[in-house]
């Protein structure tokens, strides 16, 4: 990047610190705030398009989040993307920009870098060689931009002045006539989320859809989970459900129980879309006809004990605990059980509900819900409404993706459409959607 050594992708500490330029002029034609997923393709799109880009962070290393994502493997995008694998109070506000910026833009752009990837179940893109091959990416596209990095930086006041906004830092002051607030979402606080993206919305006059932990794992008051507790570590396919009406939303998908509650991927799924009180409904047959298949065994002449034909369905510790919590002996043989008790135990299993009494929060969760109020940007440049020159990209806005590499899709495509505004000068992206 411009004026700063040491950030080939060559050199071993290139992810420990984005190096600092020594003599940096003190005017940018913008801003980028946070040098995470969205806020680096930005810069280096904008970058390239001719554009005086400074980036700061206030982190003392560049995109955790990006390197821890995926296992270490980074799942950066989706074979299948479009609105309805997101969550936002204005669902069709990110159709514009993942229209224009698509996973097949993503990936010409690892093809340019020799990376490789390979595809897991349901569509989700992972990186072959681990999540650093990515940050090497950005890095290296945001210095063929000539991006200025500052990180750690921390930034004290934003004010917009003149048509210029004038940022107060712990490394002196900076102008700028575009400020892109790209801070991400507050989950993991501990890798540097903050609320400074929300409050500098409010600051410029924005709404902000009140944020809350999302992909997150469930958690249950302790006499809900009483007996079920012993089923830590147990892991089924699932058909799980939240929601009445136009807001019921279901997912198929593997569901793990833990010792305070419920994860894996059917329960950060429906996380998302859970509010506090409301019940969620789970099918642990996984939309498998089990009576059916519990009577068939009994007419074809099963000496098995109930338990153990169950076990045969179900795993063998839910079979077990389902049974004893249910008071239902599990050693009675089959063929004396009466079909309607099959019946009954097989509805049982099929709508299983439950209400969890929170989340695990912000700690565990991979991703905010909420966030700036879309009504208040517009779709197609991710431009404020109420100051020109603002924008917010990635997942400090209200959109919010599904598991499976949709929230980093939503932060390339959000940060290209914002680069295209930025290089097309002042003013643009005020389109009236
Ligand atoms: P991001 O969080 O990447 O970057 C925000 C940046 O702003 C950070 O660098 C932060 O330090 C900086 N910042 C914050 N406050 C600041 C301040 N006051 N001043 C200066 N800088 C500030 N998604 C996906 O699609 N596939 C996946 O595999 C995963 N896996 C995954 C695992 C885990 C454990 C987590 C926590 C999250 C994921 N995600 C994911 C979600 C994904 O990481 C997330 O949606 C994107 O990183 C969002 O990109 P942004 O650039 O918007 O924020």
């Amino acid at each position: 990047m411009q004026g700063g050594p040491g950030i080939e992708p060559a050199d071993p500490q290139r992810h420990a610190v984005l190096t600092n330029s020594a003599a940096v002029a003190a005017n940018f034609d913008a801003v980028v705030l946070g040098a995470g997923a969205a806020g680096l393709l930005c810069a280096a799109l904008a970058g390239q398009r001719g554009l005086r880009v400074l980036l700061i962070d206030h982190a003392p290393k560049l995109a955790e989040k990006i390197r821890i994502s995926g296992g270490g493997r980074c799942n950066f995008t989706n074979r299948a993307v479009g609105p309805e694998n997101f969550l936002s109070e204005n669902p069709d506000f990110c159709r514009s920009a993942l229209a224009r910026y698509t996973p097949a833009d993503f990936l010409a752009l690892l093809l340019r870098h020799h990376i490789g990837w390979h595809e897991k179940h349901r569509g989700q893109l992972f990186c072959d060689d681990g999540s650093g091959r990515i940050i090497d990416m950005l890095q290296a596209e945001c210095a063929a931009g000539g991006v200025t990095p500052w990180q750690p930086c921390v930034v004290t006041t934003v004010r917009h002045d003149g048509g210029k906004f004038v940022l107060e830092t712990d490394r002196g002051g900076v102008q700028a006539r575009a400020l892109v607030v790209a801070t991400g979402g507050l989950s993991i606080p501990a890798l540097g989320a903050t609320d400074f993206g929300h409050r500098l919305a409010r600051q410029f006059g924005h709404r902000v859809v009140e944020p809350r932990p999302a992909l997150v794992p469930l958690v249950f008051d302790a006499a809900t989970w009483q007996g079920l507790a012993a089923l830590a570590g147990v892991a089924l396919e699932v058909v799980i459900e939240t929601g009445t009406g136009r807001r019921r939303i279901r997912f198929l998908e593997d569901l793990l129980f833990t010792h305070r509650g419920l994860s894996g991927p059917a329960v950060l799924q429906i996380s998302t879309y859970w509010r506090p009180g409301a019940a969620i409904r789970i099918d642990l047959t996984g939309g498998h006809d089990l009576a059916a298949s519990l009577l068939a065994a009994k007419q074809a002449g099963s000496r098995r004990q109930l338990v153990t034909e169950l076990a045969s369905l179900l795993p063998q510790r839910l079979a077990t605990t389902w049974l004893a919590t249910g008071g239902v002996d599990g050693t009675a043989p089959l063929s004396q059980c009466r079909d309607r008790d099959l019946h009954a135990l097989a509805q049982r299993l099929r709508a299983w509900t439950v209400t969890p009494s929170g989340t695990e929060g912000w700690r565990k969760a991979e991703v905010t819900a909420g966030g700036v109020d879309t009504r208040d940007l517009h779709s197609q440049s991710l431009a404020s409404r109420h100051c020109q020159g603002l924008y917010f990209i990635g997942e400090v806005v209200d959109v919010t993706g599904w598991l499976g590499g949709y929230n980093f899709q939503w932060a390339w495509a959000s940060a290209a459409a914002c680069a295209t505004a930025l290089a097309a000068g002042p003013g643009s992206g005020s389109e009236t959607r």
